[in-house]
């Protein structure tokens, strides 16, 4: 199999070191395991315990939605690769969105899928355009795949255009997927789930609660059949997730309520100052995120957006180039505040400066 990079990825490890991280798309400096006697009586062996009541638990986070059905896996990503390896056949068409998170438009490549791309443009509000993406769609098209929120743009697709969507593809027996882990940032935010059967889903709490190097996610559908698939690819891959890891995510969805709440107030105050930088500023304009941490800004410099990256990284600020979510977005920064309010406060009027000099 012929292997790509992932340069979003590196960049972010070669700059860890960085103290005002505005690249970072997760939440962080949030404290999530309380149960600090986790250790004391941990059965290390083979056991599907925790998946199951993991899984039990997930399905009642969707609520009102009637059937859900979870496989839980560990993390988004590998939940999106098993979607694509699992559900899909060589050749098959999928239709992914531009710009976007770099493994939604490379690995179904990577895996033999042929990869069609539909622009979401900053002009129309980074919209996904209804008209366009059925005149996208072929005899060969078998998922439409989309982020929602968006990233890199933090826009929120609501239910009315999700269930136009859907109902397109039911018609044409085509699979929404929707990887929604940023929806838990938007308060109230329905699940593609809410709108048909030929919708799955996946997520975890990396981003929401920062809980990336824990490793845990899901798919989710109300199509049973395609749950079953997934669950035996899974078995034959890996088996059971790390029973630790599900211990602990448990453990943060008895306290996800309150957890929330305080994610959500630091991502509302967050996005504040951040709007309140760039509506004063004449060198970088934006659509502002629906909820959330991640935003998509567009700036007015002849740089790059990866020379742009590397000047801040010069006043210790990290910020990723535009380029790594779509060549033609060269002129855009991904921009996320999901630090904690006084360094982002430094990290902005940092990255202020560095602007300034284009004056
Ligand atoms: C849209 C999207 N999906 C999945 C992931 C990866 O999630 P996880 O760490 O849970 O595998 C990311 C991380 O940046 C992401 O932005």
């Amino acid at each position: 199999m012929k292997t790509t990079t992932f340069p979003l990825r590196d960049f972010l490890v070669e700059n860890k070191e960085v103290n005002f991280d505005l690249a970072s798309s997760s939440v962080s400096d949030i404290s999530v395991i309380s149960d600090k006697n986790i250790f004391s009586s941990f059965d290390t062996g083979y056991s599907d315990e925790y998946s199951l009541e993991l899984e039990r638990k997930l399905v009642d986070m969707y609520g009102k939605v009637n059937d859900v059905e979870i496989v839980s896996l560990p993390g988004a990503q590998i939940s999106n690769s098993l979607v694509f390896l699992t559900l899909f056949d060589h050749g098959d068409e999928v239709l992914v969105e531009s710009p976007n998170y770099e493994p939604l438009v490379k690995l179904p490549k990577q895996l033999g899928l042929k990869v069609k791309t539909i622009k979401r443009r900053y002009e129309n509000g980074f919209d996904l355009k209804l008209d366009e993406l059925q005149e996208s769609i072929s005899k060969r098209t078998k998922a439409v795949v989309l982020t929602n929120p968006h990233n890199p743009s933090g826009v929120f697709m609501g239910k009315e255009k999700l269930s136009k969507i859907q109902q397109f593809l039911e018609e044409r027996d085509i699979v929404l997927v929707v990887d929604e882990i940023f929806r838990d940032f938007v308060k109230d935010g329905p699940s593609a789930l809410e709108v048909g059967r030929n919708v799955v889903v996946t997520s975890s709490f990396s981003k929401i609660f920062g809980m990336g190097g824990i490793r845990i996610g899901w798919v989710a559908s109300r199509n049973e059949g395609l749950i079953e698939k997934i669950h035996r690819m899974k078995y034959h891959m890996n088996l059971l997730n790390s029973t630790l890891s599900e211990r602990m995510t448990l453990n943060v969805l008895e306290n996800r309520e309150t957890l929330l709440t305080e994610v959500r107030a630091l991502a509302q105050t967050n996005h504040s100052m951040v709007r309140g930088w760039i509506e004063g500023s004449k060198h970088i304009e934006w659509i502002p995120p629906s909820a959330g941490i991640i935003s998509f800004p567009k700036f007015r410099s002849p740089c790059t957006s990866y020379e742009l990256a590397e000047r801040a990284l010069k006043d210790d600020v990290l910020v990723s180039p535009g380029r790594f979510f779509s060549e033609d977005c060269d002129d855009h920064i991904r921009l996320c505040f999901g630090i904690n309010t006084q360094k982002l406060a430094i990290g902005i009027q940092k990255l202020s400066m560095v602007m300034r000099t284009w004056d």
